[in-house]
């Protein structure tokens, strides 16, 4: 990634967690992890929230009685999850182009929802291995990432800077996801599971793949 997107990126998203400054009543779960239930419930260790943001997802594995590791590149983010969520494991700041200060299979359950289509191809490589590694076998990461259908939220819009992926009017570049692309990224995953679906969290519907693989 360059390093104007980079910065474009981390800006956005802090202006986007500064400005919203929610508290814990307003963040809302639209629960598409619970059909994963028996995954997540089957978890013996922490499980990781990456690129959790708000702390949607957070909200739900707490409520689950599960432990969390929430993480994202902006501090506001943090900042935000160390003051709502109290109770969570850890709130760390990374940016995953970074690697992951992970070691080896530390997790058997990642979350990583709607924060993987940032990044070009090789990039999006790289944090995958960096997942994969940090994964125990067997284990399992379960995402959502954008559709080539989203068209409310910029599919085909922009710059195409490469196949499939586009720079946004804020500088930032999103990429958005076929079902032959997330097969091929995920070459070394099992796919357990892999639907494309309209979310309605938003003021305009998204169209997105909710997908679930095995290391
Ligand atoms: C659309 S939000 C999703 C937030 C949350 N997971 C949810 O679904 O509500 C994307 C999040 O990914 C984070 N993110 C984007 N690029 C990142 C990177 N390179 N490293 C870590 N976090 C990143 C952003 O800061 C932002 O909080």
């Amino acid at each position: 990634m360059t390093k104007e997107h980079r910065d474009s990126s981390l800006r956005y998203w802090n202006d986007t967690h500064k400005n919203q400054n929610y508290d814990r009543e307003s963040i809302r779960t639209d629960n598409w992890l619970e059909r994963f239930d028996d995954i997540i419930m089957g978890s013996k260790k922490p499980v990781l929230d990456l690129g959790c943001g708000g702390g949607n997802d957070t909200l739900y594995l707490l409520s689950k009685g599960k432990q969390v590791i929430a993480c994202d590149q902006s501090e506001a983010a943090i900042e935000n999850i160390k003051r709502n969520f109290p109770e969570v494991k850890e709130a760390i700041c990374f940016n995953m182009l970074d690697g992951f200060p992970f070691n080896d299979e530390t997790f058997d359950v990642m979350i990583a929802d709607l924060c993987l289509h940032y990044f070009g191809a090789e990039d999006t490589k790289a944090i995958l291995r960096e997942i994969r590694r940090i994964l125990v076998p067997g284990g399992h990461l379960i995402f959502r990432v954008n559709s080539v259908n989203d068209v409310n939220h910029g599919a085909g819009q922009g710059k195409e800077i490469e196949h499939n992926l586009y720079e946004t009017e804020s500088g930032t570049i999103k990429r958005f996801f076929d079902e032959t692309d997330i097969r091929s990224f995920f070459s070394d995953f099992e796919i357990e599971y892999l639907k494309e679906e309209t979310m309605s969290r938003y003021k305009f519907e998204k169209r997105l793949f909710r997908v679930c693989v095995k290391k």
